[in-house]
């Protein structure tokens, strides 16, 4: 059990959904209870999530690091996985005799949707010798031609974990850089790009710690890098919210999807959240209806094709043997 999961038991869904809504969604929610104890389920949901599914459907929660993790531990017969289709499919290579439930098979990322296998083989070729370190943000046929994963809280560790000079830093750029700030391993970049973190600038940065002089600002290492200079913090989607139980700061600005700043306003009620509101589009096309939808008629199977599967798991396999790193 995470620190995050041992939080979360205090926090009640009455403390998070207004009288009106908790009328609507409770009936869906006992539904959701029933079913996973028909079908001997586990729903892990990324903190991107929203309090509904983090507080009523989850029996799990983390950052990708820590999903890939539960996945690969759990017990359960049928892992559904509220977040996006790249978490459901490394919850499949982790389990390949599993059933994996994605809500929505169309809940995607910007990130996977910038680099195909082919332009991995490309990569290889131009640069012979250079290991392949991929984000967990790709598909399995990505993560196959690759020779570690990584995801944002270990991305330096799993760098560095090579011993070589350089490496291939696949497919966001800005994380890539942000890894080459913190490394003296050179790192050959990709140009991809998450949609939602891309979106803040370093001046928006500055127009809050003028507007609130004692703001902490803590940020995605997905952002351009002058957010990240003006960031107090850089770390995970879990490494700020562990960040923010552990400092308690009185104003924060979390510069990342905001539906997690509510989830982590309801357990740290003594700090105010200044919210920028960047949602990820497909992250919020999951919802409590499609939870419980999945498992009624156990749909939207997760297949990721068995030579494929099996060389993207060497690949995420290598990355959970170095752990993480905030
Ligand atoms: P984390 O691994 O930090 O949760 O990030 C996943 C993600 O998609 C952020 O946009
Ligand atoms: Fe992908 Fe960005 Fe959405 Fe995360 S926030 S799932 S990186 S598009």
């Amino acid at each position: 059990m995470t620190a995050t999961d041992i939080r979360v038991r205090s926090v009640r869904l009455d403390d998070v959904i207004p009288d009106v809504e908790r009328v609507i969604i409770e009936p869906i929610i006992e539904d959701i209870e029933g079913l996973k104890r028909e079908r001997n389920a586990v729903v892990l949901a990324h903190n991107y999530m929203t309090p509904d599914i983090f507080y009523g459907a989850a029996d799990l929660r983390g950052d990708s690091l820590q999903l890939a993790r539960m996945a690969a531990e759990t017990d359960a017969d049928v892992i559904v996985l509220a977040g996006v289709h790249f978490m459901a499919e490394t919850a499949k290579i982790a389990n390949p005799d599993k059933t994996v439930l994605i809500p929505d098979p169309a809940a995607g990322c910007s990130l996977a949707e910038s680099i195909t296998a082919a332009d991995v083989r490309l990569l290889r070729e131009r640069y012979p010798g250079v290991p392949v370190v991929t984000y967990v943000n790709t598909s399995a046929a990505v993560k196959a031609e690759s020779d570690i994963c990584c995801t944002s809280s270990n991305a330096v560790a799993v760098v560095e974990s090579l011993g070589t000079e350089r490496v291939i830093f696949l497919p966001d750029r800005y994380l890539g850089r942000w890894v080459a700030s913190q490394t003296d391993v050179g790192v050959i970049l990709w140009h991809g790009a998450c949609e939602v973190h891309e979106r803040f600038t370093g001046e928006e940065l500055r127009g809050y710690r003028a507007s609130y002089p004692d703001i902490r600002i803590i940020a995605h290492p997905e952002c351009p890098p002058d957010v990240l200079d003006e960031a107090d913090f850089v770390g995970s989607t879990s490494g700020m919210i562990d960040w923010v139980h552990a400092e308690a700061p009185r104003q924060v600005v979390m510069v990342t999807e905001c539906s997690m700043a509510s989830n982590v306003a309801a357990e740290a009620p003594a700090t105010r959240f200044v919210r920028p509101c960047n949602l990820c589009p497909h992250m919020k096309r999951i919802t409590l209806e499609k939870i419980r939808d999945s498992l009624v008629n156990m749909h939207h199977e997760v297949i990721v094709e068995p030579t494929i599967a099996a060389r993207a798991r060497a690949a995420v396999d290598r990355m959970l043997a170095v752990g993480a790193s905030r």
